[in-house]
């Protein structure tokens, strides 16, 4: 079966003390390729050792709206040499904004963060990877300011009405397992209206683990579950979603 977790931080501390041996159980439960996302400097540059050392690992480099608020000019070029040298990285994120937690960066400069990282995206022709958590309003907008069209939404959790939206600009949506909870209505009817060419698969690892593991750390090899539950939604065999979602993220990836 072909699988592609397209959103995993296994340069999470919660992995710190078995990482090699989570990616070797992943590798051996038949994951194709891992896209790992950094959340900061520190995080970008560990993100490319692991994919450095693993053939089925590609990265991407970016600095999350939750760091937004010590990112200075110096950060900024870090990344885009990261992108810029590194051929594993295959595209900047995750960047966007997120108005959840009131101890995130101020929104001014979380929106700066993500202008400066969608510039060296566009200089460098990578495409992003967007965060949007309570965010749309503003997310949306900088996105059409900046004309971005190359870019995935991750852990969508928005309506048909923005799936719709995203699909016009041209993006990917990605969804993680938070679609086989009981109350993942509102995700499920997302999918319905999104086409097939722009679906992807994620776990988002180590956080929003599938059922029936929910509780327990994530890792990509149960992005096979939020496989088995798209195809379910889609009404396609388990083989042709993964197939489709495997090519999708190859084509987005550039890989
Ligand atoms: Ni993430």
């Amino acid at each position: 079966m072909k699988l592609f977790d397209t959103h995993a931080h296994l340069d999470d501390s919660s992995f710190d003390a078995d990482c090699e041996a989570v990616i070797e159980k992943i590798r051996l439960s038949g994951v194709s390729y891992v896209m790992e996302i950094g959340s900061d400097v520190k995080s970008s540059e560990t993100a490319v050792k692991i994919a450095n050392a693993h053939d089925f690992i590609y990265c991407a480099a970016g600095i999350h709206p939750e760091s937004a608020d010590t990112a200075v000019q110096k950060d900024f070029d870090r990344i885009r040499e990261l992108a810029l040298n590194e051929p594993k990285v295959k595209a900047i994120g995750e960047i966007g904004i997120d108005y959840h937690y009131d101890d995130c960066a101020p929104r001014e400069k979380q929106i700066a963060c993500l202008e400066a990282q969608l510039d060296i995206a566009r200089e460098l022709d990578l495409p992003v990877i967007i965060h949007d958590r309570e965010s749309k309003g503003d997310t949306l907008r900088v996105l059409k300011e900046k004309n971005v069209t190359n870019g995935v939404m991750h852990c969508f959790s928005g309506s048909a009405e923005t799936a719709e939206i995203l699909v016009k600009m041209g993006f990917m949506i990605s969804f993680t397992g938070v679609i086989t909870f009981k109350n993942a209505r509102r995700a499920i009817e997302a999918i319905k209206v999104i086409p097939l060419e722009r679906l992807m698969i994620e776990t988002d690892s180590p956080y929003m683990t599938p059922e029936p593991h929910r509780g327990k750390r994530n890792d990509s090899s149960y992005v096979r579950y939020v496989a088995e539950k798209m195809a379910e939604i889609k009404g396609i065999s388990l083989e042709e979603l993964c197939e489709i979602t495997y090519n999708n993220g190859k084509r987005f990836f550039n890989i």
